[in-house]
């Protein structure tokens, strides 16, 4: 680990010297002015934090550090036999900021192996939970058990040179990355495999090893664990996971409650729910139409029938984005090579013809393309995966490498606690008729 732990640090280092002097010389330059409006819905648009991991252009989609989707499926190192990224290189990318070589990702998979025993008390954490337990609540209780190993929050209580906080912040992040695929295999075993758990395979990097003991043997399904835990890892800061992650950090929490906290924002239906809402719709609509591959014209008034009963398309629509998510383009060329004639996948694109003219037709959604849940389910049904609750643990145990890897720039920058001002409407009322400020502390 020694490596990757010294160059990090390096870069740290001279990042934090360029902020302090970035900050002495334009510290006070004004970066933007907030809408009354925005601080009521939801902030967006308003530029509030730093993350060094990954930037979102709302045409061009994610880039990290610099780097497109398309860009990354040719420049990160592959598996031996596989086409996809491996995730230990774009985490290497997000860490250091660097494009990683063939043998430091080759030691990224090595450093995880070795870290990734989990503790038997973890195991008994799940297994007091009823059965029926949604696997993002197994997840995140799993996590929470595992708190028990943090190094940051044994040398806090000790008492450290804050200095120092990074260092134990990065062996922790280092811990429960190389740890969550065995705890998100355990739940899935648990729940829809009869408790019918399978041993880590030494010889597989990261995601390779998870699909392992997911229980999948087809190469091809290695693969899109490769490219599925690549494409989820990180969406800048202001999501709800990241910011999550990022805040509860700010409290000095250690990354086993920070990140825990993110992942239950992960788990809302707006956020990380999203791709089992849906599987689900498309799985009702195939039922209600009573075919399995429907027509674009069939989709068309279905997708109508679900806006005029108050609901979202699932899938479709962004915060930030305003163009087709590479995400989501990034698996439909997966599908076209490795399963151009599975129905359920032939229906997501279908349904991609279909759902933009009507959502552009309502005129108020300002994202009519789809998101990266669009597509993900429809991939995992093809080799077997179709119990969907469980797709929101695999975008888990993603969004760890990018919002771990963010976790350890804010401590190794020294940010602090984050506390934005809020007010109240009374106040707002009395701010409209010149009677108070809303600046101020
Ligand atoms: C992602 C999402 C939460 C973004 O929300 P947002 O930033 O508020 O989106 P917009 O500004 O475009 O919303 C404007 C209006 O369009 C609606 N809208 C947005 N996406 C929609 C969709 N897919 N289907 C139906 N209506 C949608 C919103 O609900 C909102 O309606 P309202 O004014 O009556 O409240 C939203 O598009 C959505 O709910 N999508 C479906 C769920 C999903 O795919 N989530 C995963 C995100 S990665």
């Amino acid at each position: 680990m020694g490596i990757i732990k010294d160059r990090f640090k390096e870069k740290a280092d001279a990042l934090a010297t360029e902020i302090k002097s970035i900050l002495q010389e334009h510290g006070n330059k004004v970066i933007g002015e907030v809408q009354l409006s925005q601080i009521y819905q939801g902030m967006r648009g308003m530029t509030g934090l730093v993350t060094e991991t990954s930037l979102l252009d709302a045409q061009d989609g994610i880039r990290f550090r610099g780097y497109s989707i398309p860009e990354l499926k040719e420049k990160l190192p592959t598996a031996e036999g596989g086409s996809e990224p491996l995730p230990e290189g774009l985490f290497y990318l997000m860490l250091v900021g660097e494009l990683p070589s063939n043998n430091d990702v080759h030691h990224l998979t090595a450093v995880w192996q070795r870290r990734s025993h989990v503790p038997n008390h973890v195991f008994a954490s799940i297994e007091a939970l009823p059965i029926v337990t949604h696997p993002m609540t197994q997840f995140v209780v799993a996590v929470m058990a595992l708190q028990t190993e943090s190094h940051f929050a044994k040398s806090y209580a000790a008492g450290m040179n804050k200095k120092d906080y990074w260092n134990p912040v990065f062996d922790d992040s280092m811990d429960l990355i190389a740890r969550l695929p065995r705890i998100a295999a355990y739940i899935y075993r648990r729940k829809y495999k009869n408790g019918d758990h399978i041993q880590p395979n030494g010889l597989l990097d990261w995601a390779g090893n998870f699909a392992h003991m997911l229980g999948y043997t087809d190469e091809n399904f290695q693969d899109l664990m490769r490219l599925y835990m690549t494409i989820h890892a990180d969406h800048e800061g202001g999501n709800v996971s990241a910011h999550t992650t990022h805040l509860v950090g700010s409290a000095l929490s250690d990354p086993y409650l920070s990140y825990a906290a993110g992942m239950n924002g992960l788990a809302g239906p707006l956020h990380g729910l999203a791709n089992q809402e849906v599987i689900k719709w498309i799985f009702q609509m195939r039922e209600d139409l009573g075919t399995e591959c429907p027509s674009i014209e069939q989709i068309t008034s279905y997708v109508q029938q679900t806006l005029s009963e108050g609901k979202v398309v699932p899938g479709y629509g962004h915060a930030v984005l305003r163009k087709t998510d590479p995400r989501f383009t990034a698996q439909m060329e997966f599908g076209k090579k490795c399963m151009p004639d599975d129905p359920l996948v032939k229906t997501v694109w279908n349904v991609y013809e279909a759902v933009p003219p009507v959502l552009k037709s309502i005129g108020k959604i300002k994202n009519p393309w789809p998101n990266v849940d669009a597509h993900s389910g429809a991939l995992l049904v093809h080799y077997g995966m179709v119990e969907y609750e469980f797709y929101t643990v695999l975008f888990a145990v993603s969004r760890a490498l990018g919002v771990l890897a963010s976790l350890c720039w804010d401590r190794a920058l020294g940010y602090p606690l984050e506390r934005p001002k809020s007010v109240t409407t009374e106040q707002v009322r009395k701010w409209i008729k010149g009677e108070d400020e809303i600046w101020g502390e």
